[in-house]
């Protein structure tokens, strides 16, 4: 199977965590995303107990909660000692109710106005990741107001292509995120930082881009911004004390993916960054990631309910389900792919469109699902690794309720996310 976590019994019962997925949804109802705490928390392991085995305290993996948030999921990353990137307001608050330490909370994000800022002061979390001059002056405005000193973190664009798909590369020159170095900016958004009274840059950080797989592009952006330290320390004598690379690593949608063996990339990149640092004369910075996918892409599966089959002869054949699209949208945006499973069949295969049930023809959830000849109205199919940006991504188009996110924990189940009713939909209609 894809996954560990995905197996079939002898009667062709799918499970997912060892729990009967028909079973789970006979008590949950469809679609229902369904989340393994257990195989979240190995994710985090595979950070945490790697950088510690190679930088001891000098590091910290800090979970980018876009790839999904809710309050018990920040609870269970927190608990593994994970820090959080959060981007809006939103993100931050669920942080708060999930008790994260402020001290390991990072505001980012490429808009803030005033009164994010406001908020995230008050909150007082513990760094900001200032991506702009003007979130930089008006961080050092609203800080001087409450005569406080803020720790920041600065974008920076490194100028990589890590050859990952358009939609998600966010680390090349002409990106909107971020200061690029290439131009000079880079080095004067630094140097302005640097000379705000209010705030304390504490380093600096970049992000290539997400789901990569090349081998070096980690290295390559060391070979970029560790020399960028030395040079901010032989210009201006500060060692900025803090570098943090941003998330990204890839994950295996299917069977025809590679597979990244993220333990032995982090052995390496830590590796390569001790090296680097003895050669260009700098101690080590605290060492940062920001993995949002690797953390919960694998412990993700979505059940649907078939809600009919139709064969054009000569054409094509479609299985649709209730959803699609207002719970995953990654076809649509980024014609991503994935696995899907009958929920109880096997064999007799055959090339199916897994359509949602959205009033759009690009509501596709995988053009070439291999599913049972005899998949009929009534029957689940799972589509699998939906644990990042599928719930985090949602909308209500077409009015669809969100999904319930159930959690899987040795053996048990209990609801993390309540399943939206009609009543919530209409709650701020007036
Ligand atoms: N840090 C920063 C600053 C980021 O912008 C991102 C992702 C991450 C960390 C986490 O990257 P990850 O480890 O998850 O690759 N919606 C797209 C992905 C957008 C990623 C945006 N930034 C998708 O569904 O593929």
């Amino acid at each position: 199977m894809l996954s560990e976590n995905i197996a079939r019994r002898e009667d062709g019962t799918l499970t997912f965590a060892g729990q009967s997925v028909a079973e789970l949804a006979a008590r949950y109802g469809t679609p229902l995303y369904l989340m393994d705490a257990d195989r979240i928390r190995h994710n985090c392991r595979v950070y945490t107990e790697t950088l510690r085995r190679h930088l001891g305290g000098n590091a910290l993996t800090v979970y980018a909660s876009k790839a999904a948030d809710f309050t018990e999921l920040c609870r269970l990353t927190h608990s593994e000692g994970l820090g959080v990137d959060v981007v809006s307001c939103g993100e931050l608050a669920t942080a708060v109710a999930a008790g994260v330490d402020r001290e390991k909370i990072f505001f980012h994000g490429n808009c803030k106005l005033d009164g994010d800022i406001a908020y995230a002061l008050d909150q007082a979390i513990g760094y900001f990741v200032v991506d702009n001059t003007e979130e930089l002056e008006a961080l050092e405005r609203l800080c001087a107001q409450r005569k406080r000193v803020q720790k920041i973190f600065l974008r920076i664009t490194p100028g990589i292509d890590p050859h990952t798909y358009e939609a998600v590369n966010t680390g090349r020159v002409d990106s909107k995120f971020g200061v690029a170095l290439a131009t000079g900016q880079g080095l004067d958004f630094i140097l302005s930082a640097l000379r705000c009274p209010h705030l304390s840059l504490e380093g600096l950080h970049c992000h290539v881009g997400s789901q990569v797989f090349d081998e070096d592009v980690y290295e390559r952006a060391l070979d970029i911004m560790l020399p960028l330290l030395r040079d901010i320390r032989d210009r201006t004598g500060v060692m900025l004390p803090a570098l943090n690379l941003g998330g990204g690593y890839g994950v295996r949608y299917r069977e025809s993916d590679r597979e990244v063996d993220i333990a032995a990339r982090l052995d390496g990149l830590c590796r390569h960054l001790k090296e680097r640092c003895a050669q260009l004369g700098i101690p080590v910075p605290f060492f940062l990631l920001e993995p949002g996918r690797s953390i919960v892409a694998d412990a993700g599966m979505t059940v649907y309910t078939v809600g009919s089959v139709k064969r054009i002869p000569g054409y094509k054949q479609y299985v649709a389900v209730q959803g699609g699209m207002a719970d995953n949208p990654r076809y649509a945006l980024y014609k991503a792919r994935y696995t899907v499973l009958h929920g109880s069949k096997v064999g007799n295969e055959e090339v199916f469109s897994l359509v949602g049930s959205c009033c759009e023809s690009d509501d596709v959830i995988e053009p070439e699902a291999l599913l049972p000849a005899g998949t009929c109205r009534g029957d689940l199919v799972a589509v699998c690794t939906t644990g990042a940006y599928n719930y985090s991504m949602s909308s209500h188009y077409n009015r669809l309720p969100r999904p319930c996110v159930v959690m899987l924990h040795g053996g048990e189940s209990y609801v993390a996310v309540e399943r939206e009713t009609l009543e919530d939909l209409l709650r701020y209609d007036r």
